[in-house]
């Protein structure tokens, strides 16, 4: 059976050219850069030689970059390492209802062991964040307001330079999960978001997984949320994974001023699958219809009567590969939370498929999956005659 892999904002493969960059670090750079003798001498080089790369692509001190193992561990940083230094300053913290698990739950987590009061602020119809809404959710305590840049399930994109210039003018810190931008729109300077602290991970755009970064604006110094050593500047202890380090370098320099997604592209082939979907009895567009309101690779519906899980295993036997949303949520029916907050019921939660088209897609891929997808849903629905 032929793979049709729509599945990018879950992960993508590894680009051979940055398998490549990390080879020194399984060769001859395998020494612990904290060592001082010449073996782990040799690893620190190409560690500091990473992280200036990095800096200068993103525009950024070396020093405002902290490496991490992914996204989850960059957001958890941010969140609570910003959370727990300012928490004599105040104990408000804003966020959107359609953050990533990886914001949602350290918030969750700041306010069920810490003392700390969240207000979730509320979406319009396509998953979008007003920034009137911040301005008027601003307390006296409030230290910190997270939005993301691009929403995982939906695409949509969010005023994230206009966000963060309001927090600024109120002397809030502004964190973004960036996560899904990297890599598909480009970006010239982190600065553009203005944000204090972003988050990025490197498998989202073809570096690899266990890899991530937090930027955090000097003279910001994020709690360590890990302790031991050192490392990291003292922000972040353990031994440095130094190969996937150097992949996500390489994955950054490459992809981040020009994005590996073929975006102008995949947004006319998006079309495709939208009216598809449009054709469908039952079957609903969710996001943004706007291209540049949207991560126009990322194409969400939801489907009357039936369920992701049907819809998803339905797609897979045909050999297409699809997801309900976060990646962590599909195998189980966990209702989309995203969903939710456009307003929709608990079944249209449950009944949300995302195609994410990315790199290696091909248009007769596509042309496939639009032609399938009334067949496959109307088998989900138990319609088919
Ligand atoms: C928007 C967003 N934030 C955070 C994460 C978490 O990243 P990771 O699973 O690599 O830790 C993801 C991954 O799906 C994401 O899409």
């Amino acid at each position: 059976m032929r793979t049709i892999y729509l599945d990018y904002n879950a992960t993508t493969p590894l680009d051979a050219r940055v398998r490549e960059a990390m080879q020194p670090a399984f060769d001859e750079a395998w020494g612990n850069p904290s060592s001082v003798h010449h073996v782990g001498q040799s690893a620190r080089a190409l560690l500091d030689d990473a992280r200036e790369r990095v800096a200068a692509t993103l525009k950024c001190k070396p020093s405002e970059i902290i490496f991490t193992s992914g996204g989850s561990e960059s957001t958890n940083l941010a969140l609570l390492g910003m959370a727990r230094q300012l928490r004599s300053h105040g104990r408000h913290i804003i966020a959107s209802a359609v953050e990533h698990d990886a914001v949602l739950h350290p918030c969750e987590y700041l306010a069920n062991n810490d003392g700390f009061e969240i207000t979730f602020l509320p979406v319009d119809s396509v998953g979008r964040v007003s920034p009137n809404d911040v301005r008027e959710a601003f307390r006296k305590d409030t230290i910190l307001v997270s939005i993301m840049a691009a929403n995982n399930e939906l695409g949509t994109i969010q005023p994230v330079a206009e966000i963060g210039a309001l927090c600024a003018e109120n002397g809030v810190l502004f964190h973004t999960d960036a996560i899904q931008w990297f890599g598909k729109l480009p970006l010239v300077s982190v600065a553009d978001f203005q944000a204090d602290l972003v988050s990025l991970c490197a498998h989202k755009f073809h570096g690899p997984k266990g890899a991530g970064l937090l930027y955090a604006k000097s003279p910001l110094n994020p709690d360590p949320i890990l302790h031991g050593g050192a490392h990291e500047n003292e922000r972040r202890a353990g031994t440095e994974n130094l190969p996937a380090i150097l992949g996500l370098a390489d994955a950054i320099v490459q992809f981040v001023p020009s994005p590996a997604f073929p975006m102008a592209q995949l947004g006319e082939w998006s079309n495709l699958l939208i009216d598809s979907v449009d054709s469908i009895e039952g079957a609903s567009f969710i996001g943004d219809r706007d291209p540049n309101g949207r991560l126009n690779n990322t194409v969400s519906f939801i489907v009357e009567d039936s369920d992701s899980i049907a819809l998803l295993s339905g797609l897979d036997l045909v050999g297409i590969c699809a997801s309900s949303g976060s990646a962590c949520s599909s195998g189980s029916v966990t209702p989309s939370h995203v969903v939710k907050a456009l307003g929709a019921p608990d079944s249209s939660a449950n009944a949300l498929v995302r195609f994410s088209l990315g790199r290696e897609t091909s248009l007769e891929e596509v042309k496939l999956v639009a032609d399938f997808l009334p067949r496959v849903v109307a088998q989900a629905r138990g319609t088919n005659k």
